[in-house]
């Protein structure tokens, strides 16, 4: 396929790399003269494990090349990956100005493109923003239909800076935000020769996913420190009861606890989340995580009510 990546960061850049490797025709295209210029001399603009080497070779085969102009990128491609990014604003809302830039000037050059093509979101977006923003950004400035005239999909990243080639070929699922079977189509098409389960979802499960994944990769780090931090106290050795912790694929990693429903109760629960808060406590430990998992654990029984 032939496919232009708009945005060439941590994203932008490794899906490039890869995808050329694959056996796709990459056109990157980003702002920033330098990072295209890199590319187009064959080195990586990040610096990541391999990236080097593939950018080098992919540019040498002549199926990746960078430019500025994103009219020429999407007029020469059946894809468009929006890989541009989405940072927070200092109140910590979701700052989408990037987004919204390159989907005016991709609507712009599909209004001239006579064929059929497919914009994939891969950047983190909010549920609801596809919807509002992205789509209607892309039909304004296109003059053309979502669905109809071109493809539209959410496809969220997974990748982990630092192991992020390795990811993209090993990653633990694939998921596309479908607008219409047609687009989504197109974009699982890209990923046939990964070993990953595809999930094709509605646009706001898609952004929603991403969210949930990174909220709880957060609160994972936030609770085995807390743990950590308890375990000291007591001169245990933390990482041998993570390490316990983590065998236990029934209770722990599993999908147990995780079914948005009912509060926790009964008589295990509150009374040794409470015993373990009060001892850290006494202690001088901050616990703040389990603590507010008493407070979440009222606020929905509140909510119920
Ligand atoms: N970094 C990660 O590990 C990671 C992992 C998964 C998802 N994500 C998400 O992917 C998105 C991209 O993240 P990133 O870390 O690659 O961002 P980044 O800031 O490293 O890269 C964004 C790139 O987009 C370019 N850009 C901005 N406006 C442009 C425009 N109008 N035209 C062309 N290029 C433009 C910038 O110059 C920059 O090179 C974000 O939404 C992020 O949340 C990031």
């Amino acid at each position: 396929m032939d496919i232009a990546v708009i945005g060439l960061g941590y994203v932008g850049c490794v899906s490039a790399a890869c995808l050329a490797q694959m056996g796709h025709t990459i056109i990157g295209v980003d702002i920033n003269e330098t990072k295209v210029n890199m590319i187009n001399d064959g080195l990586s603009p990040i610096i990541e494990k391999n990236l080097d080497s593939i950018v080098k070779d992919q540019v040498a085969s002549g199926r990746l090349k960078a430019t500025r102009d994103i009219d020429m990128a999407v007029s020469q491609s059946g894809i468009v990956f929006i890989c541009v990014g989405t940072p927070s604003r200092a109140n910590g809302s979701l700052n989408t100005e990037y987004i919204e830039r390159v989907c005016i000037e991709i609507g712009r050059a599909l209004a001239q493109k006579p064929d059929y093509c497919t914009v994939a979101l891969r950047s983190t977006i909010l549920p609801g923003i596809a919807e509002s923003v992205v789509v209607p950004l892309l039909e304004e400035h296109s003059g053309k239909k979502a669905g109809a005239d071109f493809g539209f999909a959410l496809n969220p990243e997974f990748l982990r800076e630092g192991s992020s080639v390795y990811d993209f070929y090993h990653p633990p699922k694939t998921i596309i935000g479908e607008l219409d079977r047609k687009s989504s189509d197109v974009i699982a098409s890209i990923y046939e020769g990964i070993d990953a389960p595809v999930f094709r979802l509605g646009l706001g499960e898609a952004a929603m996913v991403k969210y949930a994944d990174n909220s709880f990769h957060a609160i994972k780090v936030a609770f085995a420190n807390e743990i950590g931090r308890i375990c000291k106290l007591y001169d245990i050795d933390s990482r041998m009861v993570m390490d316990v912790f983590t065998k236990d694929v029934k209770l722990n990693l599993s999908s147990c606890y995780l079914k948005p429903g009912f509060a926790f109760g009964g008589s295990c629960l509150p009374k040794d989340l409470r015993a373990i808060i009060h001892t850290a406590n006494q202690n001088d430990i901050e616990v703040p995580l389990l603590k507010a998992t008493i407070e979440s654990n009222m606020k929905h029984i509140e909510h119920a009510l």
